[in-house]
């Protein structure tokens, strides 16, 4: 069921790669609230079935673009302002991968040309993205653009790898660029970080299973799931939200917030009880 939250808003969804993917909800259920969108990805992501499904379901031209290639980059805000017929109301950076995670390079090993491969696309991309939109004038007034994030940018987990330092220059990017585009255009910059959730990019974190139910035991209100996030996305996108800038907004259940839960403590007694 729809509010109407985005109605006759015009956004870009990057990211979306099978039905798991956040940005797979966040399109769908943008369309729901009265957008219209164009999606894009990878050119090998873009020639998949599924994302042409979904292009065609949610009638969004598929705009293929590396996210670290300025060129691809001016491409879909030219593209796409074409396609939805005038400026950008929102866009979404949901993109991550890093070489070192991948081949199991462990963070006291780590090949710097995957951690330059690491930090171009998962947090580079998004400074890329901001100051293409921005030269082309691309967003409204009021606009939002929105990245996705880990607590492990503040804090240390095992298995994270360099994807913590990415997030951490994510982060950061949100609110540097977000300071320039909000005084300079009215708009705002703001990443959402988000419990594990069981994508494709999620699974490649090394014992993400043991992270997925860490999280969710020790959260109050549980891990927040794809379409979850989705949700609280909207409300970023959404005019209800205009003074909301520069921020890294936690959207994990409380997780970022608690020391330790009864039921993990109950958990680890019980382990620790049995070595
Ligand atoms: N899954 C989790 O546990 C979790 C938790 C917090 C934050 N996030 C973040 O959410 C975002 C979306 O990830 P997801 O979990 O939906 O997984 P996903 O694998 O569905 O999405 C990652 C996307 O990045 C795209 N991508 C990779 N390299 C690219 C490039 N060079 N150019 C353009 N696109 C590229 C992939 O094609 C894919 O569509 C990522 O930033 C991820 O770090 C995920």
């Amino acid at each position: 069921m729809g509010f109407d939250l985005l109605k006759g808003k015009r956004g870009i969804i990057f990211g979306a790669l099978n039905d798991k993917s956040i940005a797979w909800k966040v399109a769908e259920r943008a369309k729901e609230e009265g957008a219209i969108i164009t999606l894009s990805n990878t050119p090998v992501a873009c020639r998949m079935g599924e994302v042409v499904a979904l292009g065609e379901k949610l009638d969004a031209k598929i705009i293929p673009a590396d996210a670290t290639n300025v060129a691809d980059l001016e491409n879909v805000f030219k593209e796409s302002m074409e396609a939805l017929g005038g400026k950008i109301d929102f866009v979404l950076h949901s993109i991550g991968m890093s070489l070192n995670v991948r081949k199991g390079r462990t963070y006291d090993d780590l090949d710097y040309n995957f951690l330059n491969k690491t930090l171009d696309i998962s947090a580079i991309s998004f400074h890329k993205m901001l100051q293409v939109a921005y030269k082309m004038d691309a967003i409204n007034e009021w606009g939002s653009v929105l990245g996705l994030s880990y607590v492990a940018a503040q804090r240390t987990f095992v298995g994270y790898n360099d994807m913590a330092d990415a997030k951490s220059l994510l982060e950061s990017i949100a609110r540097s660029f977000g300071f320039i585009y909000g005084k300079e255009r009215k708009v705002r910059v703001n990443t959402v970080s988000q419990s594990p959730t069981l994508t494709t990019a999620g699974s490649g974190v090394k014992g993400l299973d043991g992270l997925f139910n860490f999280a969710d035991t020790m959260s109050p209100l549980g891990n927040a799931d794809a379409l979850e996030c989705a949700d609280y996305c909207l409300t970023l996108f959404s005019d209800l939200t205009r003074k909301v800038t520069m921020q890294n907004l936690f959207h994990d259940g409380g997780f970022s917030n608690v020391g330790i839960s009864e039921r993990t403590m109950e958990l680890y007694n019980k382990g620790f009880g049995q070595e």
